[in-house]
Formats: C-alpha cells, sequence, structure tokens
C-alpha cells in the first residue's frame, strides 16, 4: 500500500479526486510545480499570500510573477492581468486566500485557451464550493492542508484527476521525503494537544509574551528574513529543495518528515471530525460576516450560506495596533500577509505586479479572524473600538486601459 494511503482514501471520498497523502500542503505544492511546470517557467500567483510558497515556488526553479489582485478578497483578479502578462505565463497558482475563493471559472477557461495548468492551492479552502463545486477539483492538480483545517500541525493531499498521475506522484514524493525520526513524531503529535491545553487553560497571552520575550518564535515580524544574499546564491541549484529548505520549512520543520503511525493515526481521527469543524467554521462566519468589519466580499456570498473559512478577513484600521491588543483578549491572529510578495522580495526574486496598489491597501488593513473565535473576536474588537478600513476609490489605471479593470467580489459559493 503506498505511504498514507487511508488518509488518501478518506480525502478522495471527500472531493472524488485521485489523493495522494504529504506530509505537508507545501511539499504538495512542490510535488505539484515540479510536475507541470519546467524549470524557468513563469508562475502567475497572487503577491498577498504566505512568504513560504514564494520560496516553494523558487524552490521548483521558477519565477514567481504578482497578478493584480481584487482589493475585496486578495485573491488574483484575471481581468487585471494585462494581456501582455497572460500571454507570457506559463501557469497559474491560485491562494484562496482564507478559504475565500479564487475565480476558478474564469482562470479555468484563460487556462484552457492558453493550454497551461491551473495548479490549486486549496490549502485555506477545503470545504470551500463555487457553484456547488469543490474548491480543488477546478485545476489540473490542487494541494490541500490539513495543518489548517483539523490543527494536525501535519499532513496535506495532491488531487489528480488519473490513477496514472497519482503513482508519478507518489514516486516524486517518496524520493522526497526524509526518514522518520520517532522524536520528531512525538513533538509532532503533542504540539497541537499542547496548544488546545494552553486556549482552554486561558493561558494564551502569558504564553505567547513569554515566547516573545525569550525569542522563542521563528518570525519576529509577519514576513520571515528574506536573507537575499543567501537566497540568490540558493538559485544557483534550483529547483532543489533542499537548497531552499531554510526558507520553506519556516512554521512546520516536518514538513517533508516521512511521519510514522501515531502522526498519521491522529490525523485520521482528527479528518474524520473534519464535518463537525466545518459546521462550527460556517456559524463563526455567519457571525463574524454580520459585524461591520467584515469585508465586503462576505456578505455578498450570504445568499449562498456561509462559507467554512480559514480565517474571515476584517477590514480594519490601525490593524497592527489591533493585533497587538488581541493578545490581552487572548487572541493571536496569525496568517498576515504583509507586505505583499513583490514589495517583500523584490525585483530580483519576483515580477513586481503592474497595480500593486490594491494588494497593498488589502494587505495593510486585513486582520484575519479566526471563525473558531468569533464572539471573542467580536467582542474584543468592540472593546478596542475597530474602525472599519473600505479601500479607497480605484485610481485611474496607469498602464494598459483596456485591460485594468477591477472585478467586483466573486459571490461565495458554500
Ligand atoms: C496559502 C497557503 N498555502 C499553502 C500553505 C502551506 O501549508 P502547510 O503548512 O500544510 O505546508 C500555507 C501555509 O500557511 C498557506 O498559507
Amino acid at each position: 500500500m503506498p505511504y498514507g494511503s487511508r488518509l488518501a482514501a478518506m480525502m478522495t471520498r471527500r472531493i472524488g479526486r485521485e489523493c495522494v497523502y504529504t506530509p505537508s500542503a507545501r511539499l504538495a505544492l512542490y510535488l505539484a510545480l515540479r510536475r507541470w511546470c519546467r524549470p524557468g517557467a513563469r508562475v502567475l500567483m497572487s503577491p498577498v499570500n504566505d512568504d513560504v510558497i514564494l520560496f516553494v515556488v523558487l524552490a521548483a526553479g521558477l519565477r514567481p510573477v504578482q497578478a493584480p489582485v481584487s482589493r475585496w478578497d486578495g485573491n488574483i483578479d484575471p481581468a487585471a492581468v494585462p494581456e501582455s502578462t497572460w500571454r507570457n505565463v506559463d501557469a497559474v497558482l491560485t491562494t484562496n486566500l482564507y478559504g475565500l475563493p479564487d475565480r476558478v471559472v474564469e482562470l479555468r477557461h484563460r487556462c484552457d485557451e492558453l493550454g497551461i495548468p491551473l495548479i490549486e492551492d486549496a490549502a485555506h479552502a477545503i470545504g470551500t464550493h463555487v457553484d456547488g463545486q469543490p474548491i480543488g477539483t477546478f485545476g489540473r492538480v490542487a494541494a490541500f492542508s490539513l495543518s489548517k483545517h483539523v490543527a494536525g500541525m501535519a499532513g496535506g493531499f495532491l488531487a489528480v484527476d488519473d490513477a496514472r498521475t497519482r503513482r508519478e506522484l507518489e514516486l516524486l514524493r517518496d524520493d522526497l521525503l526524509t526518514p522518520r525520526r520517532l522524536r520528531a513524531d512525538l513533538a509532532t503529535t503533542l504540539r497541537p494537544l499542547a496548544r488546545s491545553a494552553v486556549r482552554s487553560l486561558h493561558l494564551v497571552r502569558p504564553v505567547w509574551r513569554t515566547m516573545q520575550r525569550l525569542r522563542l518564535l521563528e518570525r519576529d515580524a509577519f514576513r520571515m528574513d528574506l536573507h537575499a544574499p543567501r537566497l540568490a546564491s540558493s538559485a544557483r541549484h534550483a529547483p532543489s529543495l533542499t537548497a531552499y529548505e531554510p526558507w520553506v520549512r519556516v512554521d512546520l520543520h516536518g514538513f517533508r518528515s516521512r511521519h510514522g503511525a501515531l502522526v498519521r493515526g491522529q490525523l485520521e481521527l482528527r479528518m474524520a471530525l473534519l464535518d463537525g469543524d466545518l459546521a462550527r467554521r460556517r456559524a463563526g462566519v455567519s457571525l463574524l460576516s454580520g459585524t461591520t468589519w467584515a469585508s465586503p466580499a462576505l456578505r455578498d456570498g450570504a445568499g449562498d450560506g456561509p462559507p467554512p473559512l480559514f480565517r474571515v478577513p476584517l477590514l480594519v484600521h490601525d490593524r497592527d495596533a489591533l493585533l497587538e491588543r488581541l493578545v490581552n483578549h487572548g487572541v493571536v491572529a496569525g496568517y498576515v500577509y504583509d507586505p505583499p510578495l513583490d514589495d517583500y522580495a523584490g525585483a530580483e526574486f519576483v515580477e513586481p505586479s503592474p497595480d500593486p496598489a490594491p494588494a497593498r491597501w488589502f494587505a495593510a488593513h486585513t486582520l484575519p479572524a479566526d471563525p473558531l473565535l468569533a464572539r471573542r473576536i467580536a467582542g474584543a474588537l468592540t472593546k478596542e473600538r475597530a474602525t472599519t478600513a473600505r479601500p479607497p476609490i480605484p485610481a485611474p489605471p496607469v498602464f494598459d486601459t483596456t485591460t485594468t479593470t477591477t472585478t467586483p467580489p466573486t459571490p461565495l459559493g458554500q
């Protein structure tokens, strides 16, 4: 039996595609990029994304091309991508940021026209649908993360259409896995339990502050240090996961570990509880969508019922100060993708977006709220007198006047 096949079968039952188990979504994405893109290929992606994903794209030996995004949800705005860019990209990578769906129907259509692969990053979007169809079934391949939805702090999947491709990817994966270590498996199993104990004992604030003070956190800021000279010299070895490992492993050192039965068994138990988790997320999204801070992208989808988002993007002024004060209410909000990747990494490492303003605005004003903590977060923001931010009226386009219209928020499927 292939490694992780029981977990893969659980995911296949959920989305109806052939699935490959991976220890993380980042490894799944690396495999997808290596399988569908030749070295040097140009990949269109949103700059409002985890920096780890930028490093995965670089590790695969590819050039990340930053797309203009929707100011409402941070996902690629296909209509704002200049025709000259469309003609010069070799693949499209979605984000489905916080679980809000990318404009997948449009992107799929464009990719089909151009004969290039659509690669879906569905790490945030287990349970999100567009027109009744699950995110992760639109592209040639999709990556999922169990760390996000079942708090497993390990686990991911690649989903493809046929068994032959699945087997091919299993072999590629096996080549990249590092050997199992019992100590690391124990840590992976215990970490989520420790985290939920800290939460239920109301110790989030003291534990977080102590970790900050003792410099035990891997990131001092929203973005990790780029270490530009070292990153530039790693390019000589690309494609190579090993050369980029110092960046790719941040927040999840076991991202390529061949976890044993202990970790996988725990993930099976957690996955069996996924539907309950998604229902609780829907309830939290429903509560937060009704607040003044909710992005209009959320309200517009209310007709289909609330989606089970990973995080709810709330749009607020003074976001950074609010994040600090939320810690006093026992809430540590991660997954802030500020600044956008083109501002963070610069033109040496990425091709900048032709229209960076919407990404900058969205990245600077978004407070990603965990829907499982909806009541606590809404209460804390009320006490802190958080004020709602709305994007400025778009300035007239400055590059190609025929292609810069910003599409309105996509109505959400559930
Ligand atoms: C958008 C996105 N994709 C992929 C990943 C990688 O997921 P994993 O931690 O399972 O590797 C992350 C991690 O936070 C992410 O935010």
